[in-house]
């Protein structure tokens, strides 16, 4: 299913050194009324791309705005009902989705930026 608002391949999201380690970020692309919603999340000099919105109830996985791994950094955390994701692939660890994983959204570094892939 394409959605209108996402962003086209090589678009500029933020500089990595902006994100902290570990840490994430999220990102709102709009489109008339297509809406797309995305994240992105560090550790140390990798970076991967998902799409917010957990398997379990559709949800946005951030309740505060860019909060979206456990306090120690470990694991991407959904705040609506506490699934727990792996953040090397996404793959639902803990809560009601277990086994099921978020979707990734293809994001790359490029002279120190993070950019869509
Ligand atoms: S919507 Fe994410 S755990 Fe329920």
């Amino acid at each position: 299913m394409s959605n209108p608002a996402q962003p086209a391949p090589g678009t500029v999201l933020c500089r990595l050194d902006a994100l902290r380690d570990p840490g994430a970020r999220g990102f709102i692309f709009r489109e008339g009324e297509a809406l797309f919603m995305g994240f992105v999340t560090r550790r140390g000099e990798a970076v991967k791309g998902w799409i917010d919105r957990c398997p379990h109830a559709g949800m946005p996985l951030a309740v505060v705005p860019d909060r979206y791994l456990t306090r120690e950094g470990d694991l991407i955390l959904c705040a609506s009902h506490g699934a727990l994701f792996r953040p090397d692939d996404g793959l639902c660890v803990g809560g009601p989705c277990a086994g099921r994983p978020l979707w990734p959204w293809p994001v790359r570094i490029a002279d120190g930026v993070v950019v869509t892939a």
